[in-house]
């Protein structure tokens, strides 16, 4: 297949256009019989023939939007101004549902059901006529759902993000979502809101249609797809009810039409060097601690080499540039108004942090698409030299307690810092007795249990919460302390698990652990009293034992027949469980991963 020579337009007329896959479908002379089989009913919903075998692109709009869904839901409407773009550069719309995924309604987990709305995304973009596809993305994990599935497949494919809520307000400060949940329940606990207020405050965050406006799972996952290359310049950060959000719909409808022409697939824009840029970007926005999980799966189903270690390698001197909550101040609205991410990305290109040519869907460079964009204000947007936190990016951490586990930097505040990591002696290292939950619903059981003796010398750990041990993986290590100590004013405890966090939350947990203890890594042997040291600086984490005492506890866990995880409840969790690799690669369906270049099979 030939690219179309007049990049960025529409054909100049049937001889210079490719052949294209969902012909073979409606207009296939050398089988008359499917060819008329799979048109006529395609024709009842008032498609004409002529339609149908003109050759004109078929594009899909994969809907993620839906009543359980409220984060996208206001995609219904926003497929409309797609469908006009569509129609005017001469494609055909056709509008498909996806396996739903509400990040806050969806028991037990969310991130179960990326995979799930993945296979079933990837079934619908092979088995139908469809030349290219328009991903709606929104809510945390529909947008690497939609972005993993795409990639597979390898047909031209955009992302239309659904934009995050307005601000919130309470009594005349910013409530910025899932934010204020793990503020507001600091201070229920410490009896200074109650019930009522609690519930006022945390519903005040959610004041539009949109997803989440913090910088949580979504806001990050919506900017690193745009930081790839895969959406249109601005996309991401435009508040979902701002007219600008239509009009980027109209556009992005538009331009698929076009890339199709071109032939310009995924493969074309998730390049290595994308991948750093996204790595680099994550860093600069205070991206949340799932984007790792979510981007490496992504490479691997495109088949681009990106490794956990990468994140620290490429992102960790990174600066903080973007004052938006959980890590800074700010919520969507003012991102947006500062210049989004094309405005981080031009002060990254100063520099010289990132990769300009790496091709985005609109066919150009994204240093190209991003030389013009707004410089930094100095308070939504900070300058590279003068930034919020330097070395902003994830570290790696690792030794007998797991291969690899991620901390967030952006986030540590100055009282974890002065409690735990500025001892001059032993600076950015700490030690203490460990306390583990084996899931949540032990730690909300016994977490003022008295006969813990929890105090600012211990650490919690909680176990038990990946991807196969609480099926999708839990997002619950950043574990609040007793109220006890709360009110003695210790907000944070070191916290470390095999389970995730909310990109949300501001708290300093070490997270993500690979192998999870369900999978027998190290936090499977780990008991109550145990001595652990984590250092920051040598990207440590220990149970302080001795050789054999670590392989006797492993040799016992071993001929225990292994960590036990919780009965599967529903079909899918049995598939997933004895599917799914562990976070550090992605937590991905192992086996698709082989699958590539679906579309051309
Ligand atoms: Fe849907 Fe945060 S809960 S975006
Ligand atoms: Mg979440």
């Amino acid at each position: 297949m030939t690219k179309n020579p007049t990049n960025g337009h529409a054909p100049a007329g049937n001889g210079t256009r490719r052949h294209l896959r969902s012909q073979d479908w409606f207009n296939n002379p050398h089988n008359p019989g499917m060819t008329a089989l799979y048109m006529e009913r395609y024709l009842n919903f008032g498609l004409t023939r002529a339609e149908l075998q003109s050759g004109k692109p078929i594009i899909g709009i994969a809907q993620t939007g839906n009543d359980l869904s409220p984060c996208n839901r206001h995609h219904i409407e926003l497929a409309h101004r797609v469908r006009e773009g569509i129609r005017e550069a001469g494609g055909i719309a056709m509008e498909f549902p996806t396996h739903p995924i509400q990040e806050t309604g969806k028991r037990p987990t969310a991130a179960l059901d990326r995979n799930l709305a993945y296979l079933g995304l990837v079934e619908v973009l092979y088995g139908y006529p469809l030349d290219g596809v328009v991903l709606t993305t929104g809510c945390d994990k529909t947008t690497p759902a939609c972005m993993m599935a795409a990639a597979t497949v390898n047909l031209p494919a955009i992302v239309l993000s659904g934009g995050p809520m307005l601000n919130g307000w309470h009594n005349g400060e910013r409530t910025g979502s899932g934010t204020i949940v793990w503020k507001s329940r600091e201070r229920l606990a410490a009896g200074e809101i109650d019930y009522e207020e609690f519930m006022e405050i945390v519903a005040s965050s959610a004041p539009s249609v949109g997803h989440c406006n913090t910088m949580g799972t979504a806001s990050t996952m919506n900017g690193l797809a745009e930081a790839l290359g895969f959406s249109l310049p601005g996309c991401a950060a435009i508040p979902a009810p701002y007219r600008e959000r239509g009009q980027i719909a109209y556009e992005t409808g538009k331009r698929i039409v076009e890339m199709v022409w071109e032939d310009l697939k995924p493969s074309d824009i998730l390049t290595r060097k994308a991948f750093e840029n996204c790595i680099v970007i994550n860093s600069a926005i205070g991206g949340s601690t799932n984007a790792p999980i979510h981007i490496n799966a992504l490479a691997r189903h495109i088949g681009v080499e990106l490794s956990i270690d990468d994140w620290q390698k490429i992102g960790h001197d990174v600066p903080l540039l973007v004052n938006m909550q959980p890590a800074g101040f700010y919520l969507g609205e003012e991102f947006h108004r500062a210049g989004g991410v094309p405005a981080v990305v031009r002060e990254l290109m100063k520099h010289k942090r990132i990769h300009e040519d790496a091709v985005t869907v609109n066919g150009r460079g994204i240093g190209d698409n991003c030389k013009n964009a707004p410089a930094p204000d100095n308070d939504v947007i900070w300058a590279y030299d003068k930034p919020l936190v330097k070395d902003a990016g994830f570290l790696v951490l690792r030794g007998n307690l797991f291969d690899s586990a991620i901390m967030k930097t952006s986030v540590i505040s100055k009282e974890f810092r002065d409690r735990y990591l500025s001892n001059p002696k032993d600076l950015n290292a700490f030690e203490g007795r460990a306390v583990v939950f084996e899931g949540p619903e032990d730690y909300h059981a016994r977490i003022d249990d008295a006969s813990l003796d929890i105090d600012e010398h211990c650490v919690l750990f909680i176990r038990g919460t990946g991807p196969i041990g609480y099926p999708g993986g839990a997002e619950v290590v950043n574990m609040q302390p007793p109220a006890a100590l709360i009110k003695r004013g210790i907000l944070s405890l070191p916290c470390i698990g095999d389970g995730r966090q909310s990109g949300t939350s501001g708290s300093p947990s070490i997270l993500n652990a690979s192998p999870e203890a369900a999978a027998n890594g190290g936090l499977a042997i780990l008991r109550t009293g145990d001595k652990v040291r984590i250092d920051l600086n040598k990207g440590s984490a220990n149970i302080l034992i001795s050789e054999e005492e670590l392989k006797k506890r492993h040799a016992e866990l071993k001929a225990a027949g292994g960590f036990k995880h919780p009965p599967n409840q529903t079909p899918w969790q049995e598939i997933y469980r004895s599917t799914v690799g562990q976070q550090s690669t992605g937590a991905c369906m192992e086996l698709a991963t082989r699958y590539q270049n679906v579309a051309s099979a």
